[in-house]
């Protein structure tokens, strides 16, 4: 019913519609009519509401949720079954629930706040409430498994590609984080569940920093938020809409041609990486060496001080700049 109030609500934005037409069209009482509004104002939602006129919607709240999402989504799979909360502990691990029940490719969980939000390598990912996009999507690629760091690799071209169109200059580091000014606003957590031969199911979980006006001292100087770069707020839903129209485009590709040719590129053009003399961190040992490129497969190759080539496979290592975070 909520759904059904504001689709009319949103249809009138700007005029006044009557309780009456509201109950008449709906088949409920205007004071369940009143109820609903009720709740949507305590939801954030605008409505005036004056005697003899009705009610009159003017203002929507930045909100992650279907309602708020679906007005900008442009894709025919992905987010169109959706799962928002207003707090769970990580939507990488409900989205695995909600898996253990029925799969479906191109779900996405959203949530304003999670309580135990993953990042990789067993670490904490900060996620206060209503100020970032804290979202996981199910895909159900028919890839080996050995193929799935693709997915997170297509994950960070979309991150970029939404970003950059609302005209932010991002950098991607190589593979799973977008950077402003040196500093992170992105990181993608892939997970998967997996045969030996066969993927039954990917959860790319992206969180980004949005509307942060300030970080934890521990994570001040590598972490940031895109407010906090611009000065201004960005629409959390619109930036969540965009995300998901690339990821479909991209993993569209692949899954049709089994290539990421096209996210490479946009990798190798946004990488703040190559070029640059980096550490690669693998089990405990560092190795300074320079990073050449990104294969096709989207392998980082790096060059070693002796001259040797070699790559390094995501989710492997952690590559960390010489100089600050990047
Ligand atoms: C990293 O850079 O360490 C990865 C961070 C990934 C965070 C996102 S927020 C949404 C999703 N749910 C989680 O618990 N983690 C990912």
């Amino acid at each position: 019913m909520k759904k059904k109030i504001l689709n009319i609500l949103k249809k009138y934005e700007g005029e006044y519609i009557s309780g009456e037409r509201l109950s008449e069209e709906l088949g409920i009482t205007r004071a369940g009519i009143w109820k609903h509004m009720k709740s949507l104002k305590e939801a954030g939602y605008e409505i005036e509401s004056v005697s003899n006129k009705g009610y009159k919607l003017i203002g929507t709240p930045d909100k992650i949720d279907e309602e708020e999402v679906s007005p900008f989504l442009k894709t025919k799979y992905i987010g169109r079954t959706f799962n928002h909360h207003e707090e769970i502990d990580s939507t990488n691990t409900e989205a695995k629930r909600e898996c253990a029940k029925n799969i479906i490719e191109g779900m996405v969980v959203t949530a304003e706040a999670q309580t135990k939000g993953k990042g990789r390598l067993g670490r904490q990912w900060e996620s206060p409430k209503s100020t970032g996009i804290w979202m996981s999507i199910v895909l159900t690629p028919e890839i080996s498994p050995v193929l799935a760091p693709k997915t997170t690799i297509i994950g960070a071209a979309a991150v970029y590609s939404a970003l950059r169109d609302m005209g932010i200059d991002v950098g991607i580091k190589w593979p799973n984080d977008i950077v402003v000014a040196g500093k992170k606003v992105c990181g993608i957590l892939t997970e998967m569940n997996a045969e030996i031969d066969r993927v039954n199911y990917i959860i790319l979980g992206i969180g980004i920093n949005v509307n942060m006006d300030e970080f934890p001292e521990e994570l001040n100087e590598k972490a940031t938020s895109l407010k906090v770069q611009l000065s201004e707020e960005v629409s959390r839903k619109e930036l969540t809409a965009k995300v998901l129209n690339y990821l479909e485009y991209y993993y569209d590709l692949f899954k049709s041609t089994g290539s990421i040719k096209e996210v490479i590129n946009i990798c190798r053009k946004g990488s703040v990486l190559l070029g640059k003399e980096v550490r690669v961190i693998n089990g405990g040992q560092e190795t300074i060496c320079t990073a050449l490129d990104i294969d096709e497969d989207g392998e980082l190759i790096v060059k070693y001080k002796d001259g040797s080539l070699h790559k390094v496979l995501s989710g492997e290592v952690s590559v960390r700049g010489i100089y600050g975070y990047v």
